[in-house]
Parts: structure tokens; C-alpha cells; sequence
């Protein structure tokens, strides 16, 4: 008999939490929410200053599932429907669940809370009907109940993902502010829609009179379709945008007549332009491109709100309705209004509001992220970034490179023919055709005619034959390493094909990318294709093989402008010299100031007794090896990388360190810093 864990708490609870299912301790304990989950529950709780004493806390389903797996009450597939599951919103369901549901009613009814949280994707659903808990958490919803639903990630979820816990820590501490009051506050937004000409020119010449004035923030968002403009956002404060649509469903040609977008346009350029105006925008180096193709001109950026969140988080989303999230007080998932909006089935209006909704939140975010960059002490960083990186960077995506179209074309050819020289290769060897882009085909081989121990995906659980899992097979098995080398450059050349020959062109003749100086965690830029859908990275161009193999030199495709001249400026041993002058590490330094061959000497440590030659298999490993150690590779994730085995990789760390005990201890002093003040100078 399934044993029916009751809902627990006061019942004049101002706040009532909903979460899924028990789970054994619960079942035993007869109380929800008593478990591992239930103890982080209420840590997170405390931490907001919510009592969990004072909640009421239940489940949508109140007795455990087999596994503690949900799935197994509510049906996802179409097919199959278990017998005996019952429809309920929308879902096939057992009946334990359709049961739970209606308790649930009740006990809301019952309760009367302010605000209903609900922990997870399950709760979600069954409170609101709505999917998708990572996009909705936080957001400020009304419940079927006809109550505030504020939807968070379940603690199991965190529990096994930790770097969520803030998100949902900063949903509990709206739901405390939020429990005050059983109304939702919806700002009163004032956005202008479908405006008349006199509308838009009016409200810019006031924008315009006030930017004269002295400094204004507006903040800019625009829309596009098929490569054009379709609108532009401006808000002037937290609650009043206005929206210039351009394009126009019901009018091909246009919303304005021409001369009416000459003079809107031209007026708008005056105003973004204003030496007084600032500019505030989200990612805005996408619309940069977009008022830099059309309209010639770029728009007075003053600040960006994912390069502020990059600096203040780095690491953590930064997407508008991340960010939103987490600064705006009122928020409400509002994305899929735009990325879904499809014309056939919703008026225009409906993009044209989410286009002010974008400005007005960027422009909250901007407010409350000047602050958070304060108490951080992360201005001089945000400063750096935005204030003198984020200009050059953009000019240098606009700029774009030129491609040599013939020896494009050239390059193509080869790629083709050196692919086909390499089949007709497994052809001689293995004695029948090889496709290495067929995963079935390199299983059959790998796994069943070489009989290989199976490498497994460590995310899917899956047998891989992926890059990491050949090298590591070619180092458990030397007998293999020719095949997995060949595979390996076969593959690169498949990427050559489809990264750099089939890398779309500006109708310039031009390539283009987006540097993104809000990238990686680390600081370093990222690089894609261009707002325009051409062109791509641009970071990562191979140059010539270094290691002897025969892989074609791709930076000879590209062109420098006439009478300019393309220069590789590569600071000599520059990681190693940084590394040696960081540690102290006297006995390097003095080396690099002989002019030593550092690598030699390196690649030495690893290989003991060995002549090391200049630029040999053993100097390239050596290299690769050290400089992995300098930046705290294991010994594990270097045998793989190195072709080396994980006793010979182990065993070149503890020379290394036991050579240059320094850098362990600079090692060691780095990750205090950061352990203890999240800062490294
Ligand atoms: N998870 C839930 O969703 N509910 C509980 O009661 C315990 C764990």
C-alpha cells in the first residue's frame, strides 16, 4: 500500500511551498520535505529570512513514485499511456497525482496564502500549467489558483548543480518581499505603440532638447527581421519606452512613407549621436552592426549591461532575461514573445511591446548593476572593458577582413583531394571503406573488430569515439596510434571544409566576426559569426602545421587592405616568461635572459637521457607538457593530450615541481587569493 505523506505547516501560512513528490526519508518521516532536499530547503529559507516554521509546504504528489522518479506518474510520451492514467492538465497522469492536484486546490483554497513557491518544473506545471522551470524561475505569475505563483529550482536540482543555488536564493528573497501583499504590483508602464509621425518626432525633439540640457541615459534596443531593421527601442526610465517600428506586417513597404523615414531616421541619428547622450544597451555590439550597416553611423554607447554583469559575475548568464531576473523588481519571463512572435497568428503589437519591455528592463538592470559594480569595487574593470576595449573591438568587427576568394577556391580542392587520398588509405589498410563521421562505422571498428575496452561519454554514459577518446585509446594500444592520427587529420580537414571554405562572405568579399569582449569567464574575448549570420570565429585561424603533418595553412586565405601588411606579432615564449616572472623562479628568469632554449631544457625534465633537438616530437611534447603543468593541468588530463601515460605524465609533474619549486608556491598563493578574495592581480 503506497504511503501518503500529508502537507505540513500553519494553516494562516503567509507563504505555502509546493515541491513534487516525497522521497524516502519523508515516507519514513511522514513529513515532507525532511530529507537532504528538505535540509537545504530550509538553509535557503533561513538565508532570506523566511521561518520555515511559518510555511505551509506540500507536494503536488503526495506519495512516492517508483525510483523517486516522477516520469514514471506523468506521462511525457504521446504514446504507450500506462493504463489506469487520467487526463489533467494537459498530461496523462496516475492517479496518485490527479488525486494530489485536487489537494492541492484544496489545500490553497484552504490556506489562503499571499504566495504560493513552487519548487521545480513539477510544481510549476501543476500551479500554473506552464513548462520550462529554468525560463520561468523568479518571475511574478498568477497561479490557477487565482494566487501569486513564484516558480524557483527544486534544492535536488541544486544539489547536484551548486552554482544554481544563488539564482534560487534570489527567487526565495522575492518571494519573502513579495508574501507582504496577495496582489501582483505590475508596474505602469507607459509604452507608446504604433505611434504617429508627430508622436515619434515630438518625443525625440524632448529627448533631444533634454540631451542638450546635460548628460541623458536612453536606453536602445532594436529588432530585426531577414537582416533589417524592424524596430527601435528607446526607454528614458523604468517605465516609459517608446517603440519606432520601421518594418510593417500589414504595409510592405513600410511603416512610414519615405520621406517620413528620412526625417525620423535622420532625427534619430541627431539624438543617438548627441555628444551629451549615453546610450545604455544590452549586448549592444550586435546593434551597433545593425546601425553601422544601414544607417552608417553608431549610436553614442555608453554602457552595456551583459559587458556590466560579465564584470561584476563573470561566469554567470548574462542574457536580458538572466539578468532581469535578478535586478528587476517586478519581473516576468517575457522572451518567448519575441522569439516566438510569428506574424501568421499575432499582431505586430505584440513584438513592438516586447521591444519595450527589452529597453525598460535593460534600463533597470543598467540602474541596479551601477550599484552592484560598486559595493564589488568592480568599476576599474567594468571601466577598462567597456570604456576602452569595447570601441577598438567593435571597429575591428566592422572592419572585417579580406578573403582571397581563388586561393579559397584552391584550398577547397586540396582539402578534397588530401580527404580522398585518406579513405583510399583506410581503404589499403583496413581493407574495406572507412567513414570516420559515421559513428556506427568507428564503433564497429573500434569496438568490435580492434575489440577496444569501451571509452565512455562521462555526461551521457555513452560509448565515445570522440577526439579525447581516440588519443586515449591510441595511448593504451601504440599499435593504433598511425590510424587514430590519420582519423584525427581526417576529421580536421572535414572542419577546415566546413569552418573556413564554407565560412559565408560579406557581399564585400569581406570576412566578419563578432568579438564579444563579455566572453569567457577568463576575460578572453569570444568570437562568432557577425550579427549579419556571416563570417565566424576569427580567433582560432590555424596557421602552418607546426608539428610536420600536412595540414594546409589557413591564414594565407586571408588578405591585408592595400598598402597594409599582415604582421604575426607573437611575443616570444610569453606564457612561460609570465609564468617564470610571476613564481620568482630565479633560475628561469636568468634563462630567459641568456637567451636559453627554455623548451629544450623543459622537455628534458620529461625525458630523461634524451637528446632533445629543436622543434622534435619530444621538444613539441615537452613544450605542451610544461606549460599544461604551469597552469595546473593534472597528470591525467596531460597524458591524454600528450600521447604520454598518466605514470610517465605524473612522474615529469614531480620533477618539475621538485626543478622549480617555485611555481608550486606561486601555484599555491594564487588559489588562496582567489579562494579568499575572488581577485588576482
Ligand atoms: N522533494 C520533494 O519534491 N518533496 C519532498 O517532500 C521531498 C523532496
Amino acid at each position: 500500500m503506497a504511503i501518503k505523506v500529508p502537507a505540513s505547516g500553519p494553516l494562516n501560512a503567509k507563504i505555502l511551498i509546493v515541491g513534487e513528490a516525497p522521497g524516502v526519508t519523508e515516507e519514513k518521516l511522514g513529513q515532507p520535505f525532511t530529507g537532504v532536499s528538505g535540509e537545504e530547503l530550509t538553509k535557503m529559507l533561513h538565508e532570506v529570512g523566511i521561518l520555515r516554521s511559518e510555511c505551509f509546504i506540500t507536494n503536488v504528489c503526495k506519495v512516492r513514485p517508483p525510483s523517486n522518479d516522477i516520469d514514471a506518474f506523468i506521462w511525457t510520451k504521446k504514446k504507450d499511456i500506462p493504463v489506469g492514467f487520467i487526463k489533467c492538465l494537459g498530461k496523462w497522469v496516475h492517479p496518485a497525482v490527479a488525486e494530489g492536484l485536487a489537494e492541492l486546490d484544496a489545500e490553497i483554497d484552504r490556506v489562503k496564502p499571499t504566495v504560493v513557491i513552487a519548487l521545480g518544473g513539477t510544481a510549476l506545471w501543476a500551479l500554473t500549467g506552464e513548462e520550462g522551470i529554468m525560463k520561468w524561475r523568479g518571475s511574478i505569475l498568477y497561479g490557477r489558483c487565482g494566487r501569486k505563483v513564484i516558480p524557483t529550482i527544486h534544492p535536488a536540482m541544486i544539489l547536484r548543480q551548486w552554482d544554481w543555488r544563488a539564482i534560487a536564493v534570489r527567487a526565495l528573497q522575492r518571494a519573502k518581499g513579495e508574501a507582504e501583499l496577495p496582489e501582483i504590483r505590475i508596474p505602469k508602464y507607459s509604452f507608446t505603440l504604433r505611434p504617429s509621425y508627430q508622436a515619434v518626432q515630438t518625443r525625440l525633439n524632448q529627448l533631444l532638447v533634454a540631451a542638450s540640457r546635460g548628460p541623458l541615459y536612453l536606453s536602445v534596443d532594436i529588432e530585426t527581421r531577414a537582416g533589417f531593421i524592424a524596430c527601435v527601442g528607446l526607454a528614458w526610465n523604468r517605465l516609459e519606452a517608446l517603440c519606432i517600428p520601421l518594418m510593417c506586417i500589414e504595409r510592405l513597404e513600410g511603416y512610414w512613407s519615405e520621406i517620413e523615414e528620412e526625417h525620423i531616421t535622420r532625427t534619430l541619428q541627431a539624438l543617438l549621436t548627441h555628444p551629451n547622450l549615453k546610450v545604455i544597451g544590452q549586448n549592444f555590439a550586435y546593434d551597433s552592426q545593425y546601425f553601422a550597416h544601414h544607417w552608417g553611423y553608431l549610436p553614442n554607447l555608453s554602457d552595456d549591461t551583459m559587458v556590466m554583469q560579465h564584470c561584476a559575475f563573470p561566469g554567470i548568464r548574462k542574457g536580458l532575461d538572466f539578468i532581469s531576473s535578478m535586478y528587476c523588481k517586478f519581473y516576468r519571463y517575457w522572451k518567448d514573445e519575441g522569439k516566438n512572435w510569428d506574424p501568421r497568428t499575432t499582431p505586430e503589437d505584440s513584438l513592438w511591446n516586447y521591444n519595450c519591455l527589452d529597453a525598460v528592463n535593460t534600463f533597470e538592470c543598467f540602474e541596479v548593476l551601477s550599484g552592484v559594480l560598486r559595493s564589488l569595487k568592480r568599476e576599474s574593470v567594468y571601466d577598462f572593458q567597456m570604456h576602452e576595449l569595447h570601441a577598438p573591438v567593435l571597429k575591428m568587427c566592422l572592419r572585417g577582413v579580406l578573403m582571397d576568394k581563388n586561393a579559397k577556391g584552391k584550398l577547397s580542392l586540396e582539402l578534397f583531394d588530401a580527404m580522398a587520398k585518406s579513405e583510399q588509405w583506410f581503404i589499403d589498410i583496413l581493407g574495406q571503406p572507412l567513414n570516420p563521421r559515421s559513428t556506427k562505422q568507428m564503433k564497429e571498428l573500434f569496438y568490435g573488430d580492434f575489440n577496444q575496452k569501451e571509452i565512455l561519454n562521462y555526461k551521457t554514459g555513452n560509448a565515445t569515439l570522440n577526439d579525447e577518446a581516440l588519443q586515449k585509446l591510441a595511448v593504451k594500444e601504440p599499435l593504433l596510434r598511425p590510424l587514430v592520427d590519420a582519423i584525427s587529420d581526417y576529421r580536421t580537414l572535414g572542419v577546415f571544409q566546413s569552418t573556413f571554405v564554407e565560412m559565408p562572405l560579406d557581399p564585400d568579399g569581406r570576412v566578419r566576426t563578432s568579438f564579444n569582449i563579455a566572453g569567457p569567464e577568463t576575460f578572453r574575448f569570444s568570437s562568432s559569426e557577425n550579427a549579419f549570420g556571416r563570417g565566424g570565429n576569427l580567433q582560432n585561424i590555424p596557421g602552418a602545421d607546426k608539428e610536420g603533418g600536412n595540414l594546409p595553412n589557413i591564414r594565407r586565405l586571408f588578405l591585408p587592405d592595400y598598402g597594409y601588411t599582415i604582421i604575426d606579432a607573437d611575443l616570444s615564449k610569453a606564457d612561460a616568461q609570465v609564468v617564470a616572472w610571476e613564481a620568482d623562479d630565479k633560475e628561469l628568469m636568468q634563462m630567459f635572459r641568456e637567451g636559453a632554449d627554455v623548451h629544450s631544457e623543459s622537455a628534458k625534465i620529461i625525458f630523461p637521457g634524451k637528446k632533445i633537438i629543436k622543434d622534435s616530437y619530444e621538444y613539441a611534447i615537452g613544450k605542451r607538457f610544461i606549460h599544461g603543468t604551469n597552469y595546473v593541468a593534472t597528470a591525467r588530463g596531460l597524458a591524454s593530450k600528450c600521447g604520454i601515460t598518466v605514470h610517465e605524465s605524473e612522474r615529469g609533474q614531480t620533477r618539475w615541481f621538485q626543478a622549480h619549486p617555485k611555481i608550486k608556491e606561486w601555484h599555491t598563493r594564487i588559489s588562496l587569493q582567489l579562494q579568499t578574495t575572488r581577485t588576482v592581480y
